[in-house]
This record gives structure tokens, sequence and C-alpha cells, in this order.
């Protein structure tokens, strides 16, 4: 085996040991990512991933694990803690393809993972990276779906949960499941940038690993998306892939894992990148493609209700950039509005997502419109989070109380509001007839 971490900063590309316990480079501040010298034999590799879904050990009924060489970190896999994440549905949707204008549209669905959202392929593989160095405490700053998924993880694997979040700003779903999973839960009064540059010390001082997306490892895992679904489709990469954008390690990962398949020959082309953000929140947005990639500004008060995408200040942005340099690609940015009518239409088709995933389909109706993708083109849509991740919101929009972080009524365009009717057969009747 021969992984390191490396810094990504190119000007740098210091090497590191695996097992250092680092986020960023310590001589340059640049991020850091895992590097491996390995050379893999594609067409066996192929044969024995396929093998393996047949194959009922562990290791292997997970969905991220199964791809083990393709970020070979661990020196025992021993130190796995796997709750069968990954294997997410490839799912047709036409009525979101008309909405959007498109021939076709498939959605991968990383909210049929076990906590609900595409956490749980990179935490994975973060909390096995942190048995391996030995960590008893783990650590993260969350919109809600990396803390209930490293709350799961480390509880699964005998770590200890500490988890901060914004007071007031995640969904209760998500809160929910860090409280059940029994995660020491720390609501601070600041926004998720502020937090993450606290907890950054605090896990400095007390010792604590970092379970954030600047941890490289989480980003390994997060690859096995990208992976999974090439997979999924005998190794045919689609025209695009879009998704939605908040602190920008998702599609980091997804650049990653796209160049490495291309490199080792598992894919003959790289399928292009769009990252969606929320419009309230879109300082990615604003640095690559408002202002043509000059002076990268923070939004200093980030806001919109896909709370999951809320952030201003976002760690992977140099990454971000790069990948979407690398496999080509645009970054988008949608309303409230258009968040909120295309999650209904994703409802629609019988398979819902939470607010932060609809970004994909809102986006991607706005980039066929202005005549980026075509209507014929194969685009994989991913929806990053379960419909049940936010109740409240749904309820909201369905019956006309949802209203946009600047008390702008968000209009029910799909509603579907519940009707109240007595205990009389003869009214039922009425209404159905
Ligand atoms: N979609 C959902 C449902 C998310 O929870 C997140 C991020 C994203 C999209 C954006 O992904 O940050 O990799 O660009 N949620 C993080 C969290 C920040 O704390 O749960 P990204």
């Amino acid at each position: 085996m021969s992984a390191s971490l490396s810094c990504f900063n190119q000007k740098c590309s210091r090497r590191f040991p695996i097992t250092e316990v680092l986020y960023n480079c310590p001589d340059c501040g640049g991020l850091l990512e895992a590097v491996y010298d390995d050379v893999l034999d594609t067409a066996a590799l192929k044969t024995e991933f396929r093998r393996r879904r047949m194959d009922n050990s562990p290791l292997n009924q997970s969905g991220v694990w199964r791809y083990r060489e393709m970020f070979p970190f661990l020196d025992d896999y021993a130190n796995v803690v796997t709750l069968r994440e990954g294997n997410t549905p490839l799912l047709d949707a036409p009525k979101a393809a008309s909405y959007a204008g498109m021939d076709k549209i498939v959605f991968k669905h990383q909210g049929f993972n076990p906590t609900g959202s595409f956490k749980d392929n990179g935490m994975t593989c973060g909390a096995a990276q942190a048995r391996r160095l030995g960590m008893t405490r783990v650590a993260c700053v969350s919109t809600g779906n990396t803390s209930a998924s490293m709350a799961a993880y480390a509880s699964a694997g005998g770590l200890q949960p500490i988890i901060f979040i914004p007071h007031g700003n995640i969904s209760y779903g998500k809160l929910a499941q860090a409280l059940e999973y029994g995660a020491r839960t720390l609501q601070i009064e600041a926004n998720f940038d502020q937090i993450l540059a606290l907890v950054r010390v605090l896990a400095e001082r007390l010792g604590i690993y970092l379970l954030n997306s600047v941890n490289p490892f989480r980003i390994e895992g997060q690859k096995s998306i990208a992976i999974e679904m090439m997979d999924q489709r005998d190794w045919a990469p689609p025209d695009w892939i879009v998704l939605p954008g908040g602190n920008l390690g998702n599609v980091s990962a997804f650049g990653k894992a796209l160049r490495e398949m291309v490199a080792a020959g598992f894919i003959a082309k790289s399928p292009k990148l769009a990252v969606i953000q929320a419009g309230g929140s879109a300082p990615f947005y604003d640095y690559m493609t408002v202002r043509g990639k000059h002076d990268f500004r923070a939004v200093g008060h980030p806001e919109t209700l896909a709370t999951a995408i809320k952030i201003g200040d976002p760690v992977s942005w140099p990454k971000a950039q790069f990948e979407i340099e690398a496999a080509g690609g645009v970054v988008e940015s949608v309303t409230e509005q258009e968040i909120a009518d295309a999650k209904a239409q994703i409802g629609l088709a019988g398979i819902g997502c939470e607010p932060a995933s609809a970004a994909s389909l809102a986006g991607l109706k706005k980039l066929v419109k202005a005549g980026v993708i075509g209507p014929d083109a194969d685009v994989v849509g991913i929806l990053t989070g379960s419909v049940l991740k936010d109740p409240d919101y749904i309820y909201r929009y369905h019956t006309g109380t949802l209203e946009g972080p600047d008390g702008v009524a968000i209009r029910p365009t799909y509603g579907n509001a519940p009707t109240v009717l007595p205990n009389d057969i003869d009214a039922i009747t009425r209404l159905l007839s």
C-alpha cells in the first residue's frame, strides 16, 4: 500500500504520512488530499466489483467499501464501521425531466443511505480513519446531515460524537437523529462558517478528530457515489452530473473520482459537472460565474430555506474550482421559489428529496433554458438527502405558509393541501365524487 496525504496546492504539493492528523498543509495552509501510487488492474477490478455485489460479507455489502481499491488508505479493514451505506439507486423520473425541459433524467438518490443523506458515503471512511488513528472523540460542525451521519457512525464504531450546530438553523429531523444516535450536541449561537473556525481550534486544543469535509478521508468515501454510479451504468459516463453545492466537498469528491476513473481507464471520458447553489448562499457562483474567477468573497450572512446548503464561506472552493475546470462544467444559482417548485416536482415523480437536493433539478431547468445543457443530454442529478429530513418545509409549502428568508411568501405552485372534513360519510362521498 502506498497512500499518502498531499497538499492540494499545486505550487506546494508537499507529502505527509497517511497517518498524520492534518486537515491543512502545515507549510502553506492548502487543502489536503489522499493520493496513491498503486497501479490498478481495471478490467479485473470491474469484474471483482460486480462479484462483490453477490457477496454477503459486510465489507462487500457496503456500496462504499466494495470499491476500496479506489481509496486504499487503510492498512487494516478491521477498523471499518459500516451500516451498509451506498447502494443507492438510479431512478428514472420522466415527469421531472419534462419539468426541466429534458427528454430524460435519472436521479441518483443518496437519501437511500442509512442516515438519509450522501454524508454516509464519506463518514464510513472518516470513522474508519479515526479508529485507525486511535482517536476516541470525533467532532463536526454541521447544517444537519453531517452531524446525523457522524453521530451514527461514531456510535456504531465506539467513538464519542460531539456535534456543533448553528442554533435554530437546522431541521428537526436532522437534530433528532443526532440526539437519537447519542451525540453530545452543542447548539451554538453563530452560523456554520463561524462555528467551523471555532471547532477547528477546539479539535486541536482538545485532541478531538475533526470529521468535517476538510477531512480528506470523507472526500475519499464520497468518491464512491460517482464510482458506484458508473458501475451501475456499466461504466458508460453520462454527459452531465448535476449536484447542489454548499461547503463544496461533494463536488470535490466527484471531480477527484472522475479524474481517477479516467486515468485508470474505468471510463473513456469525464462527465461535465454542474454545481447549483441557493441564491442567498452563493459565494462560489458569484466567484465562478459572475466575477469571472476573480477575488473569492465569502457571503457574511448566508440565507436560504435549504438549510443544508446555508454556507457563506465554503472551505473546499479551491478544490471545487479545480475539478470543474478539469471536468468542464458550470456553476448556477437558483431562487427559493425555484427550489421549492422543483422539490414538489421531484415529489410528484414519486421520489421526493430534501430542499437542498432539489437545487439540482431547479438548476438543470435553468441550464436547459439557457441552452447550456441540451434537452437530449444524458444527465444524472444527485439527490443528496431524503424527503423525510425536513417535513416542516413540505407542510408549509403545500399549505401556502412557506416564507423565504426575506419574509416573501413562496407560492405553492404545485401545492397539495390536505382537506379537513367532519366524520360524515356523505360529505366525504360528495367531495370524492
Ligand atoms: N445537500 C445536502 C442535503 C447537504 O446536507 C449538503 C451539505 C449539501 C447538499 C452540500 O454538499 O457541502 O459537499 O457542497 N451539508 C453539510 C452538512 C454542510 O453539514 O451536513 P457540500
